[in-house]
This record gives C-alpha cells, structure tokens and sequence, in this order.
C-alpha cells in the first residue's frame, strides 16, 4: 500500500485520559489502554513530543510498503524493544495501516465473551476483575448479543438495590462479594443458557508470595488458591477461566490446564500476547487458550504472529479489548480475518462499538457461519 498521508492527534479514550489516534491515508487507528497491565506488555502511553514524532513518521509518506513492513519501520523509528519511546504512537498507526489497507473477512463470527460484574482494578466490591458470560447455546452472532444483553438487564433489574453503578468496562459494580457474584449469575445465565467465566487477574492481588482475596478475607498460599480456584469451576460449572495464578507461574496454570481439559484457561498477563511468553506457554503445557490484545505487543503484524503460533498448537485466541477504550473497532475485524473463535468485549457502554461492527458485518456478510455447536 503507499502511504499518502499520516498525521497524529491527541484524543480521549474512555477513562477521560488521553490516548493516540494516527490517521494514514485517512484511515483511523485508535491505541487502547489496560488498567491491570502485564508486567511484559509494550508500553502504551501519550508521548510528551507528539509533534516531533509525528514529523519522523511523516518521512514515510510516499512509501509503497505491506503491514509487515511498516510495523518493522515503526520498531525501527522507536528504537526500543518494548515501545519505551513512541508508546500508544505504534499501535494507534499499526492499526490505521491495517484500516487503510482493508480486512479480508472470513465468515466465521467469535461467540462474545461479555464482563457484565467487575472488580479488581476496574472498580467494584470483588477481587475477582471479571465475571463474564458466554453464550454457547446461540447459533447466530445477533442470537448471542441477544442472550449477553438479557443477562445484563436482567442483573441490572433483579439486584437494582445492589447495584452501585458501572465500572471502567461498563460491567455492574454490585454490594455483592465474588461467591455471592457467582451465584446471583449463574442463576440468570442457567435461564438462558450462557456459561460463566471468570477473569481473576491474579497477579493484581498476588503478594508477598499469597493471593490476598481481601472482599472474601482471604489470603491463601499458591496451593490453596489452586484448590479455591478447582472449587470455583467444579460449584458454578466454569467454561473460561483467565489469569487465574500470577503472570510468573506456568506450573500451576499448567496444572489447572491439565485437570480441567474442557474449560478454556486463558493467559493474558501470563503471555501478554507475546510469541515468545506464547512458546514458553506451549513447551510448559500452560493453559490451552490465550488473550490476543494487540496494544500488549504494539503491532498488527506482532499479533498476527502470536495468533498463528496459537492456533498452530491447538491455544484459542480470545480477541480483546481493554479497559482504556476508544470507539476503534479494528479487533472486530480481526476477530473475522484472524478466526478468532472468541471476542472479548463487554456488553456495555464505549464496548458497543466492537460488538455493533460486528453486528453491521454479519448483515453485510451474503451467508455468515452459524456457530458450530
Ligand atoms: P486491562 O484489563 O485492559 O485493564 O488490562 C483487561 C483484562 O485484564 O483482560
Ligand atoms: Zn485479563
């Protein structure tokens, strides 16, 4: 593709803090922003001299260059290994290089993953990040927004004296603890035949070697969190569970994996969508599934990477946003053009914006792919 034009803006992302937009060729792409961050993520920020940066990727206008390429080009302009210099500048411009160049859409639509409780970092009375509902019954991507939406309301609805508001991923902030969460959902996603997951996002209570459950008064050492975490999937039937030891430990995730061959155990912290964490995962026997968000290794074409090596050895990817929102809605193309059997995206609020593309996709697509049950 030739770069015509490439100019960058600061605009707000979802928290009411800056974030990046690059536009090339007239085609945006927005970064993202993770609150309960991987310790081995590229780093995103807004950098102080937006301006002069923008005058060196300017340098590249009149290029004919392809994705892969570019991302390389844009490594070489920041000079470090993790994005220390340009921060949220190389996805916001991976991203609009891949908008400007166009998405080959397959027919395959992801089952939405939706966080409709949180706590954890993102605000609310749970340890627990991200109770989460998938809908394994529907059969058409419109059929499992439906499901997730009804589970939502009807939480909303049921437990309104509860609820306290809505937090950074517009999923409820109830009164209620992690196991009273579990139980007041599992009773609605039973009605309508959804299946629960759970984002733990252990590492953001792991300390001093003991996971510190504070809304339950726990503080367990690494085994006996192990056992509470096998409980929680054996008592509410999990499908999904992600991060549920810290980032550092590959056994017990690999423990957990093995034991449980038929629940997704996810790693996003754990990889931070990192082909190297990735193959270290696979050799380690950790998880069978992972978090794919492309602002955690900063470019399309490292993403792509990670994805093929997942699915080459058998790891779901699980397209995501992340809590720092724009209204970009590149992963849900992606999650078509990449086959992603799973998008990760809320339910609610600036979320929409992924889930309505994909809701615009599948009525432009002639014959879009039922889900397979
Ligand atoms: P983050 O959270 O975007 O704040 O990292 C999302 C997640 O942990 O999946
Ligand atoms: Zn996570």
């Amino acid at each position: 593709m030739k770069i015509n034009s490439i100019s960058l803006r600061k605009i707000l992302d979802s928290r009411a803090r800056y974030t990046v937009e690059a536009e090339i060729n007239e085609y945006s792409g927005k970064a993202p922003s993770g609150a309960s961050t991987g310790t081995h993520e590229a780093k995103c920020f807004v950098p102080e001299d937006l301006e002069g940066i923008e005058e060196e990727l300017k340098q590249l206008e009149g290029k004919v260059i392809d994705q892969k390429e570019f991302d390389n080009l844009l490594r070489d302009i920041d000079g470090t290994d993790d994005f220390s210099r340009i921060g949220a500048i190389g996805i916001a411009c991976s991203l609009a290089f891949k908008q400007a160049s166009g998405f080959e859409h397959g027919k395959e639509f992801p089952l939405p993953l939706s966080n409709v409780i949180g706590g954890g970092e993102h605000g609310g009375n749970t340890s627990i990040q991200e109770f989460l509902v998938l809908p394994v019954e529907a059969s058409t991507f419109p059929e499992a927004i439906e499901i997730n939406r009804k589970i939502y309301q009807e939480l909303k609805e049921k437990h309104k004296r509860k609820i306290k508001g809505m937090n950074d991923e517009g999923a409820l902030i109830t009164g209620m603890n992690d196991e009273q969460t579990l139980r007041a959902l599992k009773e609605i996603a039973d009605k309508h035949g959804a299946r629960i997951g759970l984002d733990v996002a252990a590492s953001e209570f792991f300390e001093d070697g003991k996971y510190k459950m504070t809304s339950l008064g726990m503080e367990q050492k690494p085994d006996d969190h192990y056992k509470f975490i096998q409980k929680l999937i054996d008592v509410f039937d999990l499908v999904y569970v992600e991060d549920p030891f810290d980032q550092e430990d590959f056994r017990l995730h690999a423990k957990l994996s093995s034991k449980n061959p038929d629940v997704m155990v996810c790693g996003d912290d754990l990889f931070t969508t990192n082909k190297d964490r990735l193959q270290e995962g696979i050799e380690n026997g950790a998880c069978n599934s992972l978090i794919i968000k492309p602002n955690q290794i900063g470019t399309v074409s490292d993403t792509l990477e990670t994805v093929e090596l997942a699915e080459e050895n058998d790891y779901t990817p699980v397209i995501s946003h992340r809590s720092g929102e724009t209204c970009d809605s590149s992963i849900s193309d992606l999650s078509l053009e990449w086959n992603c059997p799973v998008i990760k995206a809320g339910i609610a609020d600036i979320r929409i914006a992924k889930l309505n593309r994909l809701l615009t996709l599948w009525d432009e697509q002639e014959s879009p792919e039922v889900y397979r049950k």
